[in-house]
């Protein structure tokens, strides 16, 4: 098979998310337990020459992005070399585009090598600009890591970047508005995210969901927001506040989902590709990497991983089964 990587409803897929560790340096109560989860075994985490082996395959199918996540994707002690080698990989209209999403710490150290070895865009999670909640969610006393980063980050120029909030009911609800605020002090976007049923204690609640429709509400009482028209595939519709520059985003997954324009594969730090943030299914690429497997072995794995996907995820039905895996082994 060759040509680009359509699924059987028609999807055509360019994005492709590579989890680098299930590791991190926080515990958001959202994602991860507090003592932790059972980690991946380091033996089967992909080397680097494995990673940029698959990436290579998969841009060679039509992927022309890699986003880079984790657990927390700067804990990879080879991260700068991850990202200079997927960097050099040819994609189908032009060299790739390398992206991160991170929760910031080791940021303010790092960022010049990761912009030397050329990463073009950052996603950066900010849930609160408060001290003492965001120890409390996260478990860690690191607000001023995470702050240093995003200076950092905004400093350099790097954009568009991105900032992202989980919105949670009495968490962090009542500061929606200085979140944007301070995203427009650094010249970034700032995106709320609707909490997904993905946390290692399956104690998810729809009821303590923050919806789209609530989040805008409260960000109407403020700005004027006026829509931005969005590339299908991307997760957040945009508002321009107060008619611009500056822009909100919303990643409306559960009230909206996306799916039906969804472009996006992943693969786990353990090598097992998903069509779905909410698959339940692998594709094992372990074998075809380890075992003397050939690139078209690769490819069939790839392919086979698209052809499987589904619709849509299924949040909003009865039947809904959440993966095994957290968020912190998925990437996100
Ligand atoms: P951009 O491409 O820059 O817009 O990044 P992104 O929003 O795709 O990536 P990021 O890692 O910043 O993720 C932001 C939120 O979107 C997180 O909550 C992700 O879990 C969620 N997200 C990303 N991709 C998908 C997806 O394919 N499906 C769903 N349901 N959520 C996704
Ligand atoms: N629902 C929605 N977003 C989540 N994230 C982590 N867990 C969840 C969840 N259960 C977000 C993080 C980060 C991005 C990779 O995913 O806050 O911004
Ligand atoms: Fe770490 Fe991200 Fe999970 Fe928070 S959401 S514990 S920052 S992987």
């Amino acid at each position: 098979a060759s040509g680009p990587l359509v699924d059987t409803h028609g999807r055509v897929h360019r994005d492709l998310r590579i989890s680098l560790t299930d590791r991190c340096s926080l515990r958001c109560t959202y994602c991860m337990p507090e003592q932790g989860n059972e980690w991946l075994a380091r033996t089967s985490i992909l080397t680097l020459d494995e990673i940029e082996r698959a990436a290579r395959v998969a841009a060679a199918a039509g992927v022309s992005t890699f986003r880079l996540t984790g657990g927390e994707p700067l804990l990879r002690r080879d991260i700068v070399d991850v990202v200079q080698r997927l960097a050099a990989i040819e994609g189908p209209d032009g060299p790739v585009q390398i992206a991160m999403t991170t929760n910031g710490i080791r940021l303010g150290e790092v960022l010049p090598d990761l912009i030397a070895a050329g990463l073009h865009r950052l996603n950066i999670s900010i849930d609160t600009l408060r001290a003492d909640r965001f120890h409390e969610l996260t478990r860690r006393d690191r607000l001023g890591d995470v702050l240093e980063g995003i200076a950092a980050a905004a400093a350099s120029g790097l954009r568009p970047l991105k900032l992202n909030a989980v919105a949670m009911r009495g968490v962090n609800d009542d500061e929606l508005v200085d979140l944007v605020a301070f995203a427009v002090s650094h010249g970034a976007q700032m995106r709320f995210i609707e909490q997904m049923p993905l946390d290692a204690g399956h104690t998810w609640d729809r009821t303590q969901m923050v919806t789209r429709e609530e989040i805008l509400d409260a960000l109407a009482a403020r700005w004027t927001l006026v829509p931005i028209p969005g590339r299908a595939g991307a997760p957040a519709e945009r508002w321009a506040l107060d008619g611009g520059p500056h822009s909100v985003g919303v990643i409306a997954s559960v009230t909206a989902p996306f799916c039906g324009d969804c472009d996006r594969l992943r693969l786990t730090a353990d090598g097992q590709l998903r069509n779905c943030l909410f698959s339940t299914t692998e594709y094992d690429l372990v074998p075809a990497l380890r075992s003397g497997g050939d690139d078209a072995e690769i490819e069939t794995i790839l392919r086979a991983c698209v052809r499987g996907k589904l619709p849509g995820h299924a949040i909003n039905d009865p039947s809904f089964l959440q993966p095994a895996r957290g968020m912190n082994a998925i990437g996100g």
